[in-house]
Parts: structure tokens; sequence; C-alpha cells
């Protein structure tokens, strides 16, 4: 039994502890939880971890009282086959991640739905009279239908596009206009597609998973847009698939590796814009409120949010 406050370590990257300290301590307060949080508690004496990627721990086995491991980002993929990790690990979902995700693709698709930039480029004095078609006549794909994937799928719905969403199991949602799950049904999802957003985690099933004999299926000059993760896409592939034409625009905001190295092709590519994984940043009042409830959670006995299933990797 647990005497005294609950001990939280804030094991992210140092940048994130002025933004987080008295917001999340003010959070914990508000749910409820009299806890003590430090960024140097012992590693025996730590009831509860909430994690970052670039952050000091990598090793869990020294917390060997930690009930678990709470991630501030909703990408799990560095952390989910730790072996040191026997804690249960969740993720980020919160309202802040999803609006600006929402921002983020919806920015973009109509960047590129509208032609906005054919006209920036041209402020020549040519009258050209090119009305864009109507979003209900352009076909989106969205794979990946979780916290993120749904809610931006939804947004494009809403702005007339027919979307097809694709996860990994079968789901009904009657707002798009329809939904597809499993291997079996990618290249259906993907056929003719003119813009196909990538909101998946990293895993096994996922990786390289746009490969050049997916890149094909949709429609010829098709827009890609990954806020997802970079791996999820086989880079050579893409860059060939630009060169064709068969891909009209990629915007990329993740990258196999981050920063994206100065010297990639995909700086100064033509067919290419480089976002600096800014889709969604995770929130520090947003995100406060669902780490507190987590732990209020996990110290009444209730099951946590957003648990990580381990063997599906996210
Ligand atoms: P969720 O876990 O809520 O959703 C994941 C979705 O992907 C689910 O619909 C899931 O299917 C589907 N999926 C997983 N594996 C497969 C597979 N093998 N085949 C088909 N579908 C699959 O994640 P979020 O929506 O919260 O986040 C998605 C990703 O976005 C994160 O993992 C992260 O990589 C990225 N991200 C990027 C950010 C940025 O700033 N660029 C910010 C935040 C996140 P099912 O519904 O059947 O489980
Ligand atoms: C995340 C991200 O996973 O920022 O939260 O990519």
């Amino acid at each position: 039994m647990s005497t005294g406050p609950v001990k939280v370590l804030f094991a992210a990257r140092e940048q994130d502890w002025d933004p987080y300290r008295e917001v999340l301590a003010r959070a914990l307060a508000e749910n409820g939880v009299a806890a003590d949080l430090s960024r140097d508690h012992p590693p025996g004496e730590v009831d509860w971890i909430v994690y970052a990627p670039g952050g000091p721990v990598a090793d869990f086995s020294p917390f060997t009282r930690a009930k678990g491991v709470l991630s501030l980002w909703a990408g799990v993929e560095r952390i989910v086959g730790n072996p040191t990790l026997t804690m249960p690990l969740t993720r980020m979902a919160d309202e802040g991640l999803r609006q600006g995700m929402v921002e983020w693709v919806a920015g973009h698709a109509l960047r590129h739905h509208l032609g906005i930039d054919r006209h920036i480029l041209h402020q020549d004095g040519v009258w050209r009279h090119e009305a864009p078609k109507l979003a209900r006549d352009r076909p989106v794909t969205v794979l990946g239908l979780g916290e993120l994937g749904l809610a931006c799928a939804l947004a494009l719905a809403g702005l007339g596009f027919p979307v097809t969403g694709w996860s990994r199991r079968p789901t009904a949602e009657p707002r798009l206009a329809r939904t597809l799950s499993g291997a079996g049904g990618l290249p259906e999802a993907l056929r003719d597609a003119e813009i196909v957003l990538l909101l998946l985690p990293l895993t096994a099933g996922t990786e390289n998973l746009m490969d050049a004999e997916r890149l094909a299926l949709p429609a010829r000059g098709f827009v890609l847009l990954n806020p997802g993760r970079g791996a999820l896409i086989d880079d050579a592939a893409l860059l060939a698939a630009l060169d064709s034409g068969q891909v009209g625009h990629a915007t990329l905001d993740v990258f196999r590796q981050e920063p994206l190295p100065p010297d990639h092709p995909f700086w100064g590519h033509p067919g290419v814009t480089v976002t600096p994984h800014i889709a969604a940043e995770t929130r520090a009042d947003t995100a406060s409120r669902v780490i507190a409830e987590n732990v209020r959670r996990g110290e009444a006995g209730e099951p946590l949010l957003y648990l990580v299933d381990r063997g599906a990797g996210y």
C-alpha cells in the first residue's frame, strides 16, 4: 500500500518540462490526485512515468513499482517493443492533437483540391479561367480510422469529399462513403483515389505499406499526404512515382530520419512539400488532462484510457 503523494516522474524531453510542470501539476490536483511531480524521483519510488521519445528513460527495469508509462505522443513505435517495459503503456489521444491534425490535413488537401499553387505561381497578368472541380467529384482515401484518421476523414467528408476509410478491423461509419479493412480491402480502398491520407501507426504490418505496387493504384497524378510516419512509405518508390507522374504531389510531415537530412532528395523536389513534423503537436493543456485522468484511474483501479495493445503495436 502506498503512503504519501503519488510519485509521477516526468521523463519527456528537457524542453517539455517548462510547458508541463505547472499545467500538469494543476491537472493532477484538479483530478483529485495528490501527486509529487518531478524529473528526479529515484526509480524505485516512481508510481507513474510520463514519457516522450528523446527523454531520459530507455531502461524501465529499475522502476520496480511503476504502475504505468503514459506517453505524451500518439505514436508509440519507439517504445512499444522495449523489452524492459513490463508495465501498461498508454498513448496520447486528445482534443489538441485531433484539432491540429484536422487543420493540417484540411489545409493541405484544399491546397491541392483548389489548385492554389497554380494561381500563386502565375501572377503574370494572364486570366486563366480554370475552375476547380467540386469536392464531391474528388475521391479521397484515408488509411487509418483511429483517433486522428477518423476525425480527418469526417472533416473531409464534411467539406463534401467522398471519403473511403480503411482500417485493420472492420468498422461501420455511415458518415463516410465507404469503409474497407484488412490487407484484402487495401487495393479497393486505394483504387482511383485522387487524395490519399496516411494516418496509420508504424508497425510491422504498416511499414513500407505504400510501395511501388500500392502507389500505382490511385488515380494518376494523385496527391499523397503523410502526417502518419515516414516509414509507411518506400521513399525510393515514392521518388520514382513522382518522377513518372503517377504521384502528382506528396506533402510529407514525417520521415524515416528526423530532422530530414539537408541533402535528402525530398528537399527541393518540385513534387514534394516538406513540413517538419508539425501536423499535430501534443499541447500541454489538453494532454495534461489526459495524463491526470489516467493517473486518477490507475490509482482508483479503473481501466486506463488509450491503453496500447502491445501485440498489435499501437
Ligand atoms: P490510432 O491508434 O487511434 O488509430 C490507428 C488506426 O490505424 C486505426 O484505425 C487502426 O485500425 C489502423 N491500423 C493500424 N494498423 C493497421 C493495419 N495493419 N492495417 C490497416 N489499418 C491499421 O492512432 P491515431 O489516429 O491516434 O494516430 C495515428 C498515427 O498518427 C500515430 O500512430 C502517429 O504515428 C501519427 N501522428 C502524427 C503526428 C504528427 O504530428 N505528424 C501527431 C500524432 C500522431 P483499427 O481501427 O482496426 O485498430
Ligand atoms: C505523436 C507525434 O506521435 O507527434 O504524437 O507524432
